[in-house]
């Protein structure tokens, strides 16, 4: 039987209390409304209970630092000469991710001298802000803006910076005496240390890492209990937005003294086939009692439904039962198999279904059932082909792929799953099937997503190792917690199916560094390897050679733009900076027995909806004031031959991927714009990067990569818009992309031109276009036969606003989102993709207005102002549902001499 979602409440409740796993629905249109968060909170409260912590907190954030006390040293920090460093207190956290007992690190026996008022009982933070977690302290902005300020265009111009201090009350039941009690936090930004009642815990300072700590020993039972966080962002720690402070899900979870470790099930397949399975299992579980214990070990599988993300109710396949010595304070694995027929395999979309099962562990002792743990994962076959490229289940899966860093856009870092849900969704819509985690451990519960959506992910830990990219990165911290960190980033995730591939390092230094960096990329390699032989594992090379000793070491070769070749076209030739030939063909020869794809590609660059002329007749060029960018603006040229000095346009790398079939595929950089990293204008707020920008709108390049990647959709594009009253009489050049191979050109009726798509060349261009305003229309034909048109005309003015909603009906379960786009039509009803109006927004009903953006790198308007311009016609606004209020949630967006656009969102009570 398979249990259906009629009603959300029920279910939600049903699934806490039977811990029936439950998936975040992938389809925005799906009808049935799902919590974001019921996925990871589960089990029996006899056993297993996890219970979300988000709500509640207090919170205050210091520039400086604010209590003299520090993980270690730091040179921002020197001038404090009284430092308390605590890193003694930390490091212990680190130690079941340290294989050698030898290494393991010792508690201190004093506490620290430093009495640390913030994590006092006694202290009064009634002042302190309210805020519920996932919470990035640095979103709401103001942008920084100008020169000499703390935080730069790299890091995204927001106040990321400074120590903040989390504190939140609780209560442990007279139930849960005797039971372990753990705090899982699924990410903190940065160096997180953590006290209860006022006593230090430990702490995880790699900010992307999950992790728990044992808060049993620091309870007071039955009592108020204080927990204490504080986080240390540092100036000059990342080349990108790295956001502040708790920006993930937290977590107290309660268990029997004697149970499954944290992350402590891996599940492995092999002998795979349509018709049966073996499973492989492995279940860690730790006896942290005061008496020996005789556990049994029973593990049911059973499937997911592929619709609803319920399990089935029937379990397919069962693990022999195991039985389990455990002295007290001992820990001890059991390995076991077991077989399932008819298998439904894991696999991406379009060609094959991204198919779950999930693995239910029963600990028991003496006949009671003390532990109850689901592991979810998916059976599929991966083979990594030096010619055929990646096969998933004997089909070769080209990698139609992207790099996606964490922020959210106008939501920060704060993670949310549905914004995170709405990014995959438009990727997928764009024929995107691979996500690369650029550079860091996402929030667990995206892995769910890609998962269930079926991406295919390389799962990333590192952009660098001990040497250094800014000053206070992770080389400050990788002699202690290189061996922990990625051991944990592992454990956390090695039961995902759509992750195929790990990587360790991205673009680091070692690569410059002959022997000694190959030694260190083994000695991570190696690491990996003891912990999944399932997977390959790689790290990215925009630097070393084929005949260097770095790439040897690599299962994979994933090179970063130097496959097509970097500043290797002729506009480049003028540039300063290393040249290098295409590398594709090189490293195949050197390495034939390995895959090679390109771990980053493109780097180029555009702002939606802007055009600059004149264009370059060239098919990639480095942009530059006088070649498709506008400082004064800072804004790049959407006809999207323009790139950064290194990159290239989708053009060039696609017909470079062209040349070289054997190729496995691409991941672009990038999917998503992101906060900082404004190449080439720093004074920005975002990147330029992407194939969508920051507020989920698409480029003119999400059609170029949709022409490729969905050959078979009729689709046809042109750009750019045709509003010119200033260049009548002046060539305006005419581009359209789709996977046509014929095209004819129409203005006003009159033909530009039928063209033929040329071997290597992968858009229509008719660059001669002198510009008359009326319409633009494009023919297309594929095979003789005709295919998909497009049209673009001159509009009139700017007259009213119309908003439309990505869903109907949210949740009013405190995360659920609606993204609202604002769009501005002329008297005709058409876009006007000139408009840049100023629109003020309201609302009414239980909602609020979390964010609005319009996309442009440039605007530093803060996001959660209520008044926004359009930036190319558009502008988007985020709100969220009052927490268990229903109602109706009015929008309505009015600008001068514009008539009012609005609309109504549903609220569901949770
Ligand atoms: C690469 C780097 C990415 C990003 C990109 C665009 O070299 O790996 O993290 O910085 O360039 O600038």
């Amino acid at each position: 039987m398979i249990l259906r979602p009629t009603a959300c409440h029920f279910m939600h409740y049903l699934a806490v209390l039977l811990s029936i796993v439950l998936i975040p629905t992938p389809s925005a249109s799906s009808p049935t409304l799902k919590s974001p968060n019921i996925r990871r909170a589960s089990s029996s409260a006899s056993t297993r209970q996890r219970i979300s912590i988000n709500e509640g907190w207090r919170f205050w954030r210091s520039e400086q630092n604010p209590d003299n006390i520090a993980y270690d040293t730091r040179s921002d920090l020197s001038s404090h000469e009284s430092l308390e460093v605590l890193k003694p207190w930390i490091l212990p956290s680190a130690n079941d991710f340290i294989a050698s007992p030898a290494k393991h690190h010792v508690r201190p026996s004093d506490p620290p001298h430093t009495n640390v008022t913030y994590a006092s009982l006694p202290f009064d933070d009634g002042e302190w802000e309210r805020i519920d977690l996932p919470h990035d302290w640095a979103v709401q902005g103001p942008f920084y803006r100008g020169d000499n300020v703390p935080v730069t265009g790299g890091m995204g111009r927001l106040p990321v910076h400074g120590v903040g201090w989390y504190r939140r009350r609780f209560s442990v039941r007279p139930e849960d005496a005797g039971k372990k009690i753990y705090l899982e936090i699924d990410g903190a930004m940065s160096y997180a240390m953590v006290w209860l009642n006022g006593e230090i815990v430990g702490g995880w300072p790699f900010g992307y890492n999950s992790f728990q700590l044992d808060i049993t020993p620091y309870l007071i039972a039955e009592d108020d209990n204080l927990l204490a966080i504080r986080v240390d962002n540092p100036t000059q720690s990342s080349r990108w937005y790295p956001g502040g402070g708790m920006y993930r899900n937290v977590w107290l979870t309660k268990v029997n003294p004697t149970h499954i470790s944290q992350w402590g099930t891996f599940i492995t397949t092999r002998e795979v086939s349509a018709g049966s399975a073996t499973l492989d299992l492995t279940v860690r579980v730790e006896n942290k009692g005061e008496e020996n214990c005789e556990v049994e070990v029973v593990t049911n599988v059973y499937e997911i439904d592929l619709d609803s993300g319920l399990k089935v109710e029937e379990k397919i396949a069962e693990f022999p039962r195991s039985t389990l010595d455990l002295e007290a304070g001992q820990t001890k694995s059991i390995n076991t198999s077991t077989t399932v027929q008819n298998c439904l395999l894991w696999g991406p979309p379009p060609s094959q279904q991204p198919h779950m099962y999930v693995a239910i562990t029963r600990l028991f002792c003496n006949n009671s059932t003390i532990d109850t743990y689901s592991t979810t994962f998916g059976i599929r076959t991966l083979e990594f082909h030096p010619m055929d490229g990646l096969l998933i289940n004997n089909e070769p899966i080209r990698l139609q792929g992207v790099n996606q860093h964490h922020d959210l856009g106008a939501l920060g870092a704060a993670f949310n799953l549905r914004a995170a849900q709405r990014q995959l969704e438009i990727l997928r819509d764009l024929g995107c099937n691979a996500i690369r985690m650029a550079h860091n451990p996402p929030a667990p519960e995206l892995l769910d997503l890609t998962d269930r959506m079926g991406f295919v992910v390389v799962d990333e830990i590192f952009d660098n190792w001990e040497r250094e990219k800014t000053p206070n990165g992770f080389q400050l911290i990788f002699a202690d917690w290189h061996e922990p960190d990625l051991r944990a980033f592992l454990r956390r995730d090695r039961n995902h199916p759509s992750i195929v591939a790990w990587s360790y390092g991205n673009e680091v230094g070692e690569q410059y560094t002959d022997e000694a960096g190959a030694a260190l990329a083994r000695t991570l390699r190696d690491l990996l390897r003891e912990e999944d032989t399932t997977r390959p594992s790689t790290a990215s090379m925009n630097y070393a050679k084929p005949d260097m000793p770095f790439p040897a070491v690599l299962d994979l070769i994933s090179l970063n733009y130097q496959g097509e070749g970097i500043r290797d076209a002729p506009a480049y030739e003028h540039l300063e900076g290393i040249k290098t030939p295409p590398q594709y063909g090189v490293f195949h020869e050197a390495f034939p027995e390995k895959l090679v794809f390109s771990s980053e590609s493109a780097a180029s660059l555009s702002t939606r909806g802007t055009y600059l002329f004149p264009v370059t007749p060239e098919i990639s060029s480095p942009v530059t004031d006088e070649t498709g960018g506008d400082e004064r603006g800072r804004r790049v040229s959407a006809y999207e031959l323009y790139t950064s000095d290194f990159g290239a346009s989708p053009d060039k790398v696609f017909g470079s991927q062209d040349r070289h079939p054997f190729v496995a595929g691409e991941f672009v950089w990038s999917g998503w714009d992101y906060l900082g990293e404004p190449t080439p204008y720093y004074s920005a707020r975002s990147s330029y990067f992407g194939i969508i920008d920051l507020a989920g709108f698409k480029k003119d390049r999400y059609y170029l990569y949709q022409s490729r990647w969905r050959p078979d959709l009729k689709m046809a594009h042109i750009l750019p818009h045709w509003n010119w009253p200033d260049r009548v009489g002046e060539v305006t050049p005419v581009h359209a992309f789709s996977a046509a191979d014929e095209a004819e050109l129409f203005l006003n009726g009159v033909s530009k031109g039928r063209l033929q798509k040329e071997e290597f060349t992968y858009r229509f261009r008719w660059d001669e276009v002198t510009y008359e305003p009326g319409e633009l229309h494009v023919v297309t034909y594929k095979d003789g036969e005709p295919w998909a048109n497009d049209t673009v005309r001159t509009t009139g003015e700017a007259a009213k606003l119309h908003l439309t909603a990505d869903r109907t009906a949210i949740l009013a379960d405190g995360y659920d989102l609606a993204f609202i786009a604002v769009e501005v039509l002329d008297g005709e009803g058409e876009l006007v993709r000139t408009a840049d109006n100023a629109v003020t927004f309201s609302i009414s009903g239980p909602g609020g207005i979390v964010a609005t953006d319009n996309g442009d790198p440039a605007d530093m308007v803060a996001f959660p102002s209520k008044e926004r311009k359009l930036f190319g016609g558009l502008s988007l606004v985020i709100v969220k549902a009052r927490k268990g209020e229903a109602g109706e949630i009015k929008v309505t967006a009015s600008g001068d001499g514009l008539e009012d656009g609005e609309i109504t969102v549903g609220s569901q009570r949770y």
